[in-house]
């Protein structure tokens, strides 16, 4: 099946770009987007009501992830990126399959990137227990260790997702959960650290809080939300899809499939932004 897109090149241009998550997690991606693409119209959708993926089978992400792209392009997506680990794993390949001429662009752990810093063959990878056991996360950690001779130290993060999207990420749970899943890493060596999760990048101080108590602060810490938005500048010019700043100011619209007044005030608290959202039934 193909997307309902029977529009004009220049309606096209015009288009929203679809950017979900579970949850507020997108956010640390879209921060990156706006940055690189200042002209784009962008629809974020959080998934809080189902939140969070880490922990549901697979099947149930492949579903949510259909359903939300599928919200996303009714509501005029010319391109759609999927700012979540958990989904890309899970349920890229089933929505690349559903809509084959729509530009996804996915986010997966950084584990190239961690081979190019790491100094001792090392890598700590904290992501959801969803992430770690899927097979496209697998298949890429097997390519990428046989061909650099680095060993990943797999850490799933259960209930860390939770906490964050409860909103307080000073809150003394938040820090308690991560020295019990850092400090292990460390342990046995790790000197970088990826954040497999897009909700990660917004408790980076709290994992420097545990780097700093264990005398750590050498480790390097590795997000892709820079690199994903640039992929999505490519994927867009290839399919001379870029808006200019001759279309006139760009828009945002935050949806959420749980209360407004989590989403809401993530934007404010997150990017210091407050666009309209709304609580849909998708
Ligand atoms: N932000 C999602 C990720 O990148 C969180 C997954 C979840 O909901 O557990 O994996």
């Amino acid at each position: 099946m193909s997307s309902a897109r029977p529009r004009s090149a220049d309606a096209l241009v015009d288009s929203p770009i679809g950017v979900f998550d579970s949850g507020v997690g997108g956010l640390s991606v879209l921060r990156h987007i706006r940055a690189q693409l200042p002209h784009e119209h962008l629809m974020y959708f959080a998934d809080s009501g189902h939140a969070p993926y880490g922990d549901k089978s697979e099947q149930f992400v492949v579903d949510r992830a259909l359903a939300v792209t599928a919200f996303l392009l009714e509501h005029g997506a010319k391109a759609l990126v999927v700012a979540c680990n958990t989904a890309t794993v899970a349920a890229i390949k089933a929505v690349r399959a559903r809509y084959p001429e729509l530009p996804v662009v996915g986010v997966e752990p950084g584990l190239k990137p961690a081979v190019a810093a790491t100094r001792n063959g090392k890598v700590g990878v904290l992501a959801t227990a969803r992430t770690l056991k899927g097979e496209k996360f697998l298949q890429l950690r097997e390519q990428i260790s046989a061909a650099n001779n680095t060993e990943f130290l797999l850490q799933p993060a259960v209930g860390l997702v939770d906490l964050i999207e409860q909103g307080d990420l000073e809150a003394p749970a938040i820090g308690a959960m991560l020295e019990r899943y850092v400090a292990p890493l460390l342990d046995q060596g790790a000197d970088t650290l990826v954040l497999g999760c897009t909700h990660y990048p917004f408790i980076k101080t709290g994992i420097e809080r545990v780097l700093r108590d264990h005398a750590r602060s050498d480790v390097t810490l590795i997000d892709t939300g820079d690199a994903v938005a640039r992929q999505l500048v490519r994927l867009l010019e290839a399919a001379a899809l870029l808006r200019t700043a001759a279309g006139g100011a760009p828009t945002l619209r935050g949806y959420t499939t749980a209360d407004v007044g989590a989403l809401a005030p993530a934007f404010d608290k997150l990017l210091g932004l407050r666009p309209p959202v709304e609580k849909v039934d998708v």
